[in-house]
């Protein structure tokens, strides 16, 4: 078993292996060729965390289906919208696709509860969400419903496999909870 790493200030534990998450993304691979074959899903990718997670799921995949990234930027609106989560490089066309969103993990809910209206925004078949993490209890966008979630954790920070702290960990092979 790999050993305690520290990051900055925080020191991390191992918490879910390389082969536990090698297990679940083929099975959730599977799961998406049974239910989009014949259907051309295009998979958006939200940067930086989910890049490791988007490469290896996408790698499962055997049906014809397309990826595209995008980086999240959210700024102030006016009073009556709120806060606005715009995409950067969505360059793709989402009309008529069917479009699966690949997230590192969902936590609150908040990023994708302002992201989804972009993309309802622009047409596409059917909208799903796949992401790597979920934390149910602090969960607070009832909207933010996951299809595929490769594991359900506690309410800790995590590091490793595309997430990091501060910058730091995203190469770590595993995931890593904060210690205590
Ligand atoms: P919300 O609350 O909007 O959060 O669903 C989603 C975003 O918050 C970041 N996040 C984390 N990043 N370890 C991380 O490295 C964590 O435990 C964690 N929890 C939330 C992440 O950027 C995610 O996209
Ligand atoms: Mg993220």
């Amino acid at each position: 078993m790999a050993q305690e790493v520290t990051i900055h200030d925080k020191t991390f534990v191992p918490y879910i292996t390389t082969e536990e998450i090698a297990e679940r993304i083929a099975d959730m691979a599977a799961q998406i060729n049974a239910d989009y074959a014949g259907r051309n899903p295009l998979l958006i990718a939200i940067l930086n965390g989910s890049f490791i997670f988007a490469a290896d799921l996408f790698r499962g995949l055997t049906i014809d289906a397309g990826i595209s990234f995008v980086k999240l930027a959210s700024y102030l609106g006016t009073s009556s919208t709120g806060k606005v989560v715009t995409a950067i490089g969505m360059d793709a066309n989402l009309t008529d696709r069917h479009i699966i969103i690949v997230e590192d993990i969902v936590d609150t809910g908040k990023t994708l509860h302002e992201f989804l209206p972009e993309i309802y925004g622009r047409n596409p078949a059917s909208v799903s969400i796949a992401t790597f993490l979920t934390k149910p209890s602090a969960l607070k966008y009832e909207d933010v419903k996951a299809k595929y979630t490769a594991f359900e954790i506690e309410n800790k920070f995590v590091v490793g496999y595309g997430l990091d702290y501060d910058g730091y960990g995203r190469n770590l092979p595993c995931l890593y909870i904060l210690k205590g």
